[in-house]
């Protein structure tokens, strides 16, 4: 069977990424350019300040990633590119440069969910795996628990009815005075401090519930911080971290575990930012084995935004005859 060489766009929020892929599985390139750096001032990312960078970055990117796969443009076959969610004049440049180049090249455009992608992340660092398997979500905007039937098709069965995980995790380290993105610096401080140290709340949402609400436990930590400078009492950072993330990665991976044992899933797949969380990672892998569960999850730097995840998921939609029309355009609010 031939090959398909595909080049894939991400610029959904605040990386402008392009990739190069063979097939579906095989990453030729992937160059990723983070703007939190210059978002970081703000404390998170600013919708036209993110636009403006990608379209600076944007043909600069792509041109590097063609370079260092040894390709040339005439080499490609499709074109993937994130359709949605995100922000509307961040998706816009991924869209119209892909667009352009399907038109330029006369080949097809493939509009990517951005939710799938990052599941699709784990199709490239994982050769062997395969549809069907349970899967949580976690990233700055969303929290899903899904269900994988095949490589497109993807069943939602929870969610978040507020704060996404990584929101919560952002939120909470902008209260404790730490710097954006929150996540990776709570994850940090959480090793060195004692979980158990403060009884925050574990919302569970009843027993059969497989919905997720974080803005409760997020209201608890900042009622804590409150109460303790009322009283001038000791508030140790790394024991609210600690605490907060146990919290938080408990009610992920119980839920995830409760699902994948009612579908008997034999593994469990996370993607998205707080993937890379080693608290959840941990806590995953020693349920996992109570249970009898595979876990999976990409290397850090396939959990958050990248675009060779969009090119997997491209790839997929691809071989399933999801094919997009020039007419096509942004989905900021796209479901699964
Ligand atoms: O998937 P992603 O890059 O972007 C979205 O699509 O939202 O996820 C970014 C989120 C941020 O909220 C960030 O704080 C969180 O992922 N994150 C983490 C970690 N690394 C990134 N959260 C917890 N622990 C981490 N190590
Ligand atoms: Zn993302």
């Amino acid at each position: 069977e031939k090959n398909i060489i595909n080049l894939a766009i991400e610029t959904s929020c605040d990386e402008t990424s392009c990739a190069v892929l063979k097939n579906g599985r095989e990453v030729l390139s992937n160059i990723i350019s983070s703007q939190i750096e210059i978002h970081r001032k703000f404390g998170g990312v600013v919708p036209e300040v993110a636009s403006r960078k990608h379209i600076e970055n944007i043909n600069i990117i792509i041109e590097k990633a063609i370079k260092e796969a040894n390709i040339s443009f005439k080499d490609l076959d499709i074109v993937s590119v994130t359709q949605g969610p995100g922000l509307v004049g961040a998706l816009l440049v991924g869209i119209s440069s892909a667009k352009s180049i399907a038109y330029g090249l006369g080949i097809p455009l493939i509009g990517v969910n951005h939710i799938k992608g990052h599941i699709c992340a784990n199709y490239i660092e994982h050769k062997d795996l395969k549809p069907p398997f349970t899967c949580l979500v976690v990233s700055g905007g969303h929290t899903y628990l899904v269900q994988a039937h095949s490589y497109t098709d993807y069943e939602l069965i929870g969610r978040t009815r507020d704060d996404a995980a990584g929101e919560a995790f952002d939120k909470v380290a902008r209260s404790l005075g730490l710097s954006y993105p929150g996540g990776p610096v709570i994850d940090k401080l959480s090793k060195e401090g004692n979980k158990e140290a403060i009884d925050f709340p574990r919302p569970f949402l009843g027993d059969n519930s497989y919905d997720f609400s974080f803005s409760g436990l997020k209201t608890a930590v900042l009622n804590y911080l409150n109460h303790m400078e009322q009283k001038k009492g000791e508030i140790v950072v790394e024991d609210v971290a600690a605490s907060f993330q146990q919290a938080v990665i408990e009610v992920l991976v119980e839920k995830s575990i409760r699902l994948a044992k009612e579908k008997n899933s034999k593994t469990i797949v996370l993607a998205g930012g707080v993937a890379a969380n080693s608290g959840l990672r941990n806590l995953f892998k020693s349920r996992g084995k109570e249970e009898g569960i595979n876990i999976r999850y990409p290397s850090p730097i396939l959990c958050t935004d990248n675009a060779a995840m969009i090119g997997s998921c491209g790839y997929f939609n691809y071989i399933d005859g999801q094919e997009s029309d020039l007419g096509m355009t942004v989905e900021p609010n796209l479901e699964l």
